[in-house]
C-alpha cells in the first residue's frame, strides 16, 4: 500500500509535540504540508520533516491533494478547517474541543459523511496507559457497579504551553471560546462517558475566571454530573493549579474503589471491600512537562489503513463535548441543565 499523504494545519504545541513526530514515526505516512498564518512555523516544519509549506489552509488544499489531515488549530477555527478538509477530500484528525457548539459539531459529522471520509477527535486521555488499565479493569466486573465518583484535571494554565505563551489565543475569548474547560475539563467529560460506559443525563456548573489577568475566559470550573445509570459525581478542569497540578480520576464502585493517578505518580489501585488491593504501574500518563507518545496518531493512521472507522469519532468527541456546554449553559442560567 503507497503511503498515507498528510498535511498538518496549525503548527504550534500539540502538532510540534505529538502530531508532526507521531506521524513522522508511522512508517505508513508521508508528511507532505504543513499550514500557519506564521509562515516560519510552517517553513520549520517542512524543513525538519520534509513537505511544502502554506501560509493557509485554502492554499494548502488548493495545491496539494492529501489523503488526511490533522486540525491542530485555535478552538474557533476547527469546524471551518474540519469541513474544508472533508470536502477537499481528505479524513479529519481534529483536535478537542472538537467544535465550539452543537451546531459546528454536527456539520463537521455531516461533512465526513457526505465525502466519505473519516472524522476523528484528539481525545488521548482514553489512551492513556493509566486510564487503559482502569477501563480493562472496569470492565471486568470485579469492582461492581460505579456509584460515584470524581474526575479532575487541572495544571498552571496555558501560558506554559502554547508556543504564544501568555499572547496565546487560549486566552482571547473569540477564538478560545472555552478556557479551562474547553482544554481541560472536554477531555474528563469525554474520559468519563467512556471509562462507564455511561451517558451524562444532567449537569450542573460553577465556572469563573478567578487569577487569570486580562482574559475572559474560565480558568476553572466545578460540575456535579448524573449519569444514565444514576452514578453522581464531580467534574473539575482548573488553570490556576500553579502547585499540584492533578490529572485523577476516583470511582467509589459497589465492590470498592479504583484511583487512577490519586497516588503516587501514574498507578492504578484498586482496594475491593474484601480486603484486597491491587496496585498497577502500567506506563506514565502525560503532562504539558512529560510529554508521552499520545497512540491517537498512530489510531488515526490504523483507521485509514483498514478501513476501519475511528472509535473516538465525530459523534463521541459531540457526546462529550455537550457535557461541557451544558456546564456552561447551567452557570449561565443558575440552573441545571438536562442532555
Ligand atoms: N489533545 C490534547 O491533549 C491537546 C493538548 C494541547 C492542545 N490541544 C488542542 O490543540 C489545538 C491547538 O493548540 P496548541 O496547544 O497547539 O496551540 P498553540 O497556540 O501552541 O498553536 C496554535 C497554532 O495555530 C496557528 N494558527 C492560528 N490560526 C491559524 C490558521 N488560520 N491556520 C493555520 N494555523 C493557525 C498559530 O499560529 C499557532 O502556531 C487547540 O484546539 C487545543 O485545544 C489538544
Amino acid at each position: 500500500m503507497s503511503k498515507i499523504k498528510v498535511a498538518v494545519i496549525g503548527c504550534g504545541a500539540i502538532a510540534q509535540r505529538r502530531h508532526i513526530p507521531e506521524y513522522a514515526a508511522n512508517d505508513n505516512v508521508e508528511l507532505v504540508a504543513f499550514a500557519d498564518p506564521i509562515i516560519e512555523r510552517a517553513e520549520q516544519m517542512a524543513e525538519q520533516y520534509g513537505g511544502k509549506s502554506y501560509a493557509s489552509i485554502e492554499q494548502l488544499l488548493e495545491a496539494e491533494k492529501v489523503d488526511a489531515v490533522s486540525v491542530c488549530t485555535p478552538n474557533y477555527l476547527h469546524a471551518q478547517h474540519s469541513i474544508a478538509a472533508a470536502n477537499a477530500g481528505a479524513h479529519v484528525l481534529v483536535e478537542k474541543p472538537m467544535a465550539t457548539s452543537k451546531e459546528d459539531a454536527e456539520k463537521m459529522i455531516e461533512a465526513a459523511r457526505k465525502n466519505n471520509v473519516y472524522l476523528m477527535v484528539g481525545h488521548n486521555q482514553r489512551l492513556m496507559p493509566p486510564h487503559v488499565k482502569a477501563k480493562e479493569l472496569l470492565d471486568s466486573g470485579k469492582l461492581g457497579k460505579v456509584l460515584t465518583f470524581r474526575t479532575s484535571f487541572g495544571h498552571a494554565g496555558p501560558e506554559g504551553w502554547s508556543v504564544d505563551g501568555r499572547e496565546s489565543w487560549f486566552f482571547r475569548k473569540e477564538e478560545a471560546v472555552m478556557g479551562a474547560m474547553g482544554d481541560l475539563g472536554v477531555h474528563k467529560a469525554d474520559f468519563i462517558r467512556y471509562l462507564l460506559a455511561d451517558e451524562v443525563v444532567e449537569v450542573s456548573g460553577f465556572i469563573g475566571t478567578t487569577h487569570k489577568e486580562d482574559t475572559d475566559v474560565d480558568d476553572n470550573a466545578t460540575c456535579i454530573l448524573r449519569m444514565k445509570s444514576g452514578a453522581i459525581g464531580t467534574l473539575v478542569a482548573s488553570w490556576t493549579q500553579y502547585k499540584g497540578g492533578d490529572n485523577s480520576t476516583v470511582l467509589w464502585c459497589e465492590n470498592g474503589v479504583i484511583k487512577i493517578g490519586a497516588t503516587s505518580g501514574d498507578e492504578v489501585v484498586v482496594e475491593l471491600t474484601n480486603g484486597t488491593q491491587e496496585t498497577y504501574k502500567v506506563g506514565a500518563m502525560a503532562t504539558n512537562e512529560k510529554q508521552v507518545p499520545s497512540g491517537v496518531i498512530d489510531a488515526f493512521v490504523e483507521s485509514i489503513k483498514t478501513s476501519t472507522p475511528p472509535s473516538i469519532s465525530g459523534e463521541e468527541g459531540m457526546r462529550s463535548l455537550n457535557v461541557i456546554l451544558a456546564a456552561f449553559e447551567s452557570q449561565a442560567t443558575g440552573r441545571s441543565i438536562k442532555l
